[in-house]
């Protein structure tokens, strides 16, 4: 029977029940059927690319995804998380359950902040959760470029439109499951965006990261009833697995992005 079945059915047990620690090292979407999902989504269904990886886990949170890697055959993960408490949750949650010392390094810090200054090598880069809790795509990107990684794994809630659109909010600071503060927050608030899934795929491409593979989260959902997965089955929140091939926008082999090239010729009012 599948996780999340009705009530009074068993339900399959996952990752999640094998590491309680994670249900209350965090407050941010830490239901065990949720996280036992995105589990099967995000890690299971990537053990080909995470087996024997460098893995970077931006925004490692309190190590969930961390120790999902590991546990699923990588070789060293690196995270990247900005509020202490989290990375002291993760390290003493990976030591509690067995990681093997070195083979994980947990960094305190704001992304950009860490990512302009480290020098990685990196093999997959676990980005969950985070995409929408920024508004520097370019600079998030290129920074990610920069490491030459084989995959990137996405996992990020998308604002539901069509055509390449970012619709634009505020994270509080102050929440545990919004952005951190940055050089640009402002008090506590912190412009951020969800780009529509056109968007996001023309802000990959730019950058040479390919979508090889989206996960089916509608099918997951007819199976589970939407009230664990709402969000990604309504379309508001997307898995995608991307390959880059470091071939950078407007090279002469990139057909893909000659037709995203705005063209403002006859536009007079620049
Ligand atoms: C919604 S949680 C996602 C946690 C986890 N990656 C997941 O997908 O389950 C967002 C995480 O991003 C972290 N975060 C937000 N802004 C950050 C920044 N600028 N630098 C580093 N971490 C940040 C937060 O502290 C929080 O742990």
């Amino acid at each position: 029977m599948p996780d999340g079945a009705p009530a009074g059915g068993a339900r399959e047990q996952g990752f999640f029940d094998d590491h309680p620690r994670f249900l209350e090292t965090s407050s941010t979407s830490a239901g065990v059927r949720r996280l036992n999902l995105r589990h099967r989504a995000l890690v299971e269904a990537n053990r080909d690319v995470l087996d024997g990886a460098r893995v970077l886990d931006i925004a490692s949170h309190d190590g969930r995804w961390s120790l999902a890697a590991l546990e699923a055959g990588a070789a060293h993960v690196t995270g990247i998380e900005a509020r202490p408490e989290l990375v002291a949750h993760a390290e003493q949650t990976l030591a509690t359950y067995g990681a093997r010392q070195g083979s994980y390094r947990f960094v305190t810090g704001d992304v950009f902040a860490v990512l302009a200054d480290a020098d990685l090598d990196v093999d997959v880069i676990q980005c969950f959760g985070f995409l929408y809790h920024t508004l520097r795509y370019p600079e998030f990107f290129s920074l990610l470029r920069r490491l030459e990684p084989r995959h990137l794994l996405m996992d990020t809630r998308v604002a539901n439109v069509s055509g390449r659109i970012i619709q634009v909010l505020v994270n509080e600071s102050t929440r545990q499951a919004h952005a951190a503060a940055d050089d640009y927050t402002e008090g506590t608030k912190t412009l951020v965006g969800w780009p529509s899934p056109g968007a996001l795929r023309l802000m990959l491409r730019t950058y040479g990261f390919r979508v090889e593979d989206t996960y089916d989260w509608e099918a997951v959902g007819r199976t589970v009833g939407t009230k664990l997965v709402g969000r990604y089955q309504r379309g508001e929140r997307v898995t995608w697995r991307c390959r880059w091939d470091g071939v950078t926008a407007g090279s002469a082999d990139d057909d893909v992005l000659d037709d995203d090239v705005l063209d403002d010729e006859g536009v007079d009012d620049a």
